[in-house]
């Protein structure tokens, strides 16, 4: 099977389930601080004695913390919970995905499934996922992890998401000479084809001339400068149901900034552009392999912005899918115009909700922080979302549309500007112009995750470096609720 640019992956822990850890494995047990010192909250895989042990060690249980002792021949891998007052789902994904990256040359673990299955599943998968690229020597033979006391369906639920976060994960690592648009295009074609036993899939590409013909010029706009010509990729799903689901992603596969060229301090980064893109994709396919009882329809504009004698230049005037004009003040504002024209065609279809994910502003990180993504759209669907992404364990916040910044979207020479050139709220005012193509009677919400998309630093909890996949699990968790009635 060819698999496009494609071939490196990230790799991640091997997982299966048994009633009974093999003798051989290293045993992952958790930890906390109590009131009164170290506590041992589950027992199934301690020996006697271990807390004794522990306790002489110094261990402390705060997260993050991790022991190894040898015990009558069989090693114990210690992760804390943090304070044993406050162990819910996400200290637990912490806590497993601190042990799956610090089981080294472990190659052979259990873990029991006391504090929950999904969230023992979730922080093994995703904690251990690890991207080495294209080093020329890779040691990385990934360990085999047995999960005791597993439930079967809880079991295989959180695989298919964790599965889809770390596909989305291995989108935004892929560097942008491998996954430019067509490529990324080629690479979602030929992996629903490979995977459709699982996942009932349907693709179509518009790419080419028949971007402009069919009236894409927002996209057409922003992909021109480059020799890679732009795509609009359309995923769609129907598991059936009376709820109809847009998804909207931004794929900018690299952001130069065009013309407004960005300066060169970590322009490396902007391989992440396509996140919001990536995360929809791993929702789409987490949807399809949870048979969510929903119809999806991802809409993913796909192009590389870049400053060339054929790009778009800052003052030129576009015409959106739909017929509303831009002008372009600053061609670095590049996100809201081709998700202009993926909205506006998401929507023709009149989908009960829409969901955009997006890496639009680096305002967003400058009002919530790296790891907190910004949430705008109808005001109850908004803040539902945001507590969805919460307890997730995807931090989100809601963000105000405000009514100074309409007169601020004036242009003189279109029906609104795609940047105010002001230095305030600029997450917001993104989020105002991309208000304009929403019809009223559709549930809306903006995710801008700038930040969130990607993490520039250390790994922590069962975040790694580079890639984060977020927000995947907001997005599947909305789905799931819309499906079930509960939004
Ligand atoms: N892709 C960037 C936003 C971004 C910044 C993502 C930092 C991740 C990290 C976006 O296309 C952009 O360049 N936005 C501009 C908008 C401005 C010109 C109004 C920005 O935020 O500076
Ligand atoms: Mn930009
Ligand atoms: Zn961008």
């Amino acid at each position: 099977m060819k698999l496009n640019n494609f071939s490196a992956r990230g790799t991640t822990v091997a997982l299966r389930t048994a009633d009974t850890a093999p003798t051989t494995a290293a045993r992952i047990v958790p930890i906390a601080k109590g009131d009164d010192g170290l506590e041992l909250p589950v027992t199934s895989l301690a020996p006697e004695g271990l807390l004794d042990a522990l306790s002489s060690l110094g261990a402390k249980g705060g997260a993050g913390e991790t022991l190894r002792l040898l015990i009558d021949g069989t090693v114990y891998l210690t992760t804390g919970l943090g304070n044993a007052d406050d162990i819910d789902d996400e200290a637990v994904r912490r806590a497993y995905g601190v042990a799956a990256r610090a089981l080294g040359d472990i190659k052979e673990a259990a873990a029991s499934c006391e504090f929950g299955t999904q969230a023992v599943v979730e922080g093994l998968l995703l904690g251990s996922y690890k991207y080495a690229g294209f080093k020329s020597e890779n040691d990385n033979s990934p360990a085999i992890v047995t999960v005791v006391g597993a439930d079967q369906d809880e079991f295989d639920r959180a695989v298919a998401v964790a599965d889809s976060v770390n596909f989305s994960r291995d989108l935004v690592n892929t560097p942008a000479a491998f996954l430019y648009p067509e490529a990324y295009a080629g690479i979602v074609k030929d992996l629903a084809e490979e995977w459709k036993d699982e996942v009932d899939l349907t693709v179509e590409v518009i790419s080419g001339d028949q971007l402009a013909q069919q009236g894409f010029g927002g996209i057409v706009a922003v992909g021109k400068g480059s020799k890679n010509g732009p795509q609009l990729v359309h995923v769609s799903y129907d598991g059936g149901g009376d709820k109809h689901i847009a998804l909207v992603g931004k794929g900018i596969t690299f952001d130069t900034g065009g013309i407004s060229l960005k300066p060169s301090a970590n322009m490396e980064d902007m391989i992440s552009d396509m996140g919001g893109s990536a995360a929809q994709l791993g929702a789409i396919v987490a949807a399809a392999k949870l048979k969510l009882p929903v119809r999806v329809d991802a809409w993913l504009p796909m192009a590389e912005n870049m400053p060339s004698g054929n790009a778009t230049r800052p003052g030129d005037v576009i015409t959106h899918y739909g017929g509303k004009t831009s002008e372009v003040l600053n061609t670095d504002a590049e996100g809201r115009l081709v998700l202009a024209d993926a909205i506006a065609r998401a929507c023709e279809d009149n989908p009960n909700y829409l969901i955009e994910a997006a890496t639009l502003t680096g305002a967003q990180l400058v009002a919530l922080g790296a790891r907190t993504t910004a949430v705008i759209g109808s005001d109850e669907f908004r803040d539902t979302v945001a507590e969805i992404g919460r307890g997730v364990g995807e931090p989100a916040w809601a963000m105000p549309l405000l009514e100074e910044q309409e007169e601020e979207l004036k242009s003189p020479v279109a029906d609104m500007r795609n940047v105010h050139n002001k230095r305030t709220g600029g997450t917001s005012f993104a989020g105002l112009y991309l208000s304009k193509f929403v019809p009223e009677d559709v549930e809306w919400v903006h995710l801008d995750i700038a930040g969130p998309a990607w993490n520039g630093g250390s790994p922590y909890g069962y975040v790694p470096a580079r890639a984060t996949g977020a927000p995947v699990r907001t997005i599947v968790e909305t789905i799931s609720r819309i499906a079930a009635d509960q939004v």
